[in-house]
């Protein structure tokens, strides 16, 4: 059995996010023939667990400063994969990921090494201007602290153009690319 964790990091109700973050989990899951353990985060929830720099997590390996969010941590650390799933707002994530991952420190050991490499990850971002694609850019930005982290980025998908609460549920192609990341995340 297989482990997934899924960070959602957008605060809207039917957000395009959320949506295509669901249809990477419906991947995921594909025809039910595998059993799969997928725990999703609504990361609106952890936004006062604000990183206060103490700098005590790399010897820890936790959050001294927050224990509430130590299990979230703790099941992306025992995770076998992981999917990040963020608006793109002003030119990177929302603040919402950005405030979860500013303690992914607890990942880290003093000497910079990662305590969770060799996992398996996706990235999925949005974003509403339908000309530029810096969705693209979120993903490519998040890409290298997730390299940084050691583990292997199986596939990413920035979608433009999707302002509007839930407009992505009329891209058909963006919801196939989302399932098919899902699909093939764990697949050799
Ligand atoms: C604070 C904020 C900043 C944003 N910045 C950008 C941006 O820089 N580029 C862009 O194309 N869209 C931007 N958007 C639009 C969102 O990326 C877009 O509406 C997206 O679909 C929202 O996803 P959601 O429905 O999952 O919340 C921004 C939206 C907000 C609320």
């Amino acid at each position: 059995m297989k482990k997934t964790v899924v960070l959602m990091a957008s605060p809207r109700l039917q957000s395009n996010t959320d949506i295509l973050a669901n249809k990477a989990i419906d991947g995921i899951r594909g025809d039910g023939a595998e059993e799969h353990q997928i725990d999703k985060f609504d990361l609106v929830e952890m936004q006062e667990y604000v990183c206060v720099a103490c700098g005590q997590c790399r010897q820890a390996g936790e959050c001294l400063e927050y224990p509430e969010i130590n299990h979230v941590l703790e099941k992306i650390a025992a995770a076998d994969g992981l999917v990040l799933a963020t608006p793109t707002w002003w030119l990177g994530p929302s603040s919402y990921l950005k405030i979860f991952i500013d303690h992914w420190g607890a990942f880290l050991r003093p000497d910079y090494s990662s305590r969770i490499a060799g996992k398996k990850a996706l990235i999925l971002a949005c974003c509403g201007n339908p000309e530029v694609n810096l969705a693209e850019k979120v993903c490519d930005d998040l890409k290298q602290i997730v390299d940084f982290l050691g583990l292997e980025v199986r596939g990413m998908l920035g979608v433009k153009g999707v302002n509007e609460f839930g407009a992505v549920v009329r891209d058909d192609i963006a919801l196939e690319k989302a399932f098919t990341l899902g699909a093939t995340l764990y697949s050799t």
